[in-house]
């Protein structure tokens, strides 16, 4: 089969990741992986050839390393687009260690804009965060919303790799890009080969329910019912991981058939409803039949009280909308959970 264009992903066996490259190579891309396992499994790139019948070809280095980067771009001069969702991505890890976030999520996009533009590849998509609205003062939350002060080095990442991918194409060179805005991706591949893989305690609130239901945790702690929402716990817009992909493979196409109307762009990539964490615990018990221990606890610092996406744009822009239901997403949270522990 004739490929439709080679495709870098970078942190590919991540979780977002995986699921987009398993989309791109559905849809006829050749796509090729660069990843660390920092934070990720190389078996992944085993189950993406499972699900897809086709292996990606795997590249283990550090984006950090310019003169690797440089040679891989040299070995791979075709490549179409790049989608780029390697880096550090835990809030509360990023109060700690700040300059690991800011070397290891700056420096290589830096290194990788640079190279992009020494081997003349133009066409680029760029895993921003909803993060960057900090709380915002209206709600659903449109692009034009003002970017808030950042809570967390890990958010400032995200403010900062935005302005470098604008102001790069702004300054003329030959790059477009679309930064993709993610409210909240949970949920797993139908085939349970793969999906979320957190290491050592998760900090997100899916994982942490799917890992107290199969007995890994004692029990799930919801982070404070005192906000000023309907029920008490804080709101956030989850999307379906494989929604989410998909919406990458717009966003590359739209850059690679050159349907932008302009050369740096920014959508918000939601469902448009927003859950409370007790109504995510009410649809994981009614679509797997398995009883939540869990338990109120103080607020979590730094979490902001509630955030929805207005997803108009995205929609009529990109010809793209989440579709999967809340229930789809926490079943399939559990499936994968569960095969991938009886492995
Ligand atoms: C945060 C970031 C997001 C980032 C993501 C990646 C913000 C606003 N959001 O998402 O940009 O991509 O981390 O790590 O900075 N909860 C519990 N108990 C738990 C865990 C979570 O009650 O054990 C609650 C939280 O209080 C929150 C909701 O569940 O209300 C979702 O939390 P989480 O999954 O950690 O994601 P965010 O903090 O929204």
């Amino acid at each position: 089969m004739n490929s439709k264009g080679k495709i870098l992903v970078t942190g590919g066996t991540g979780f977002i990741g995986s699921h987009t490259t398993v989309e791109l190579i559905q849809q006829g891309y050749e796509v090729v992986i660069i990843d660390n396992l920092s934070n990720s499994e190389e078996f992944v790139i085993d189950r993406i050839e499972q699900i897809t019948g086709i292996r990606p070809k795997f590249y283990e280095f550090d984006l950090l390393d310019f003169n690797k980067l440089d040679s891989f771009f040299k070995e791979n001069s075709n490549l179409v687009g790049v989608i780029h969702f390697a880096a550090a991505k835990a809030v509360g890890e990023s109060v700690q260690i700040p300059l690991h976030y800011y070397r290891n999520n700056l420096v290589t996009m830096v290194n990788l804009l640079e190279l992009m533009i020494k081997y003349k590849v133009t066409n680029f998509v760029f895993s921003s965060s909803c993060t960057v609205y900090g709380q915002p003062d209206e709600l659903p939350v449109t692009e034009n919303a003002p970017v808030k002060p950042a809570e967390s080095p890990y958010g400032y990442t995200k403010q900062v790799n935005e302005n470098i991918l604008k102001d790069t194409i702004h300054s003329g060179a030959d790059i477009k890009g679309i930064a993709l805005r993610y409210f909240n991706p949970i949920g797993a591949h139908h085939s349970g080969l793969i999906g979320e893989l957190p290491r050592g305690v998760p900090s997100n609130l899916m994982p942490f329910i799917t890992q107290t239901a199969n007995g890994l945790r004692e029990q799930l702690s919801v982070f404070g019912d005192d906000y000023t929402t309907p029920d008490g716990s804080c709101i956030r817009d989850y999307i379906h991981v494989v929604d989410l992909a998909k919406a990458h493979i717009v966003a590359i196409e739209r850059l690679i058939y050159a349907k932008n109307k302009n050369n740096y762009e920014m959508f918000n990539i939601g469902t448009g409803n927003g859950f409370s964490v007790f109504e995510v615990i009410k649809s994981f018990e009614k679509s797997t039949g398995k009883k939540l221990n869990y338990k109120v606890v103080a607020r979590r610092a730094g979490d902001i009280e509630q955030i929805w996406a207005d997803t108009t744009i995205a929609n009529q822009e990109l010809g793209w909308k989440a579709e999967k239901t809340l229930d789809e997403m926490t079943l399939s949270a559990w499936q994968w959970e569960q095969k991938y522990r009886a492995k």
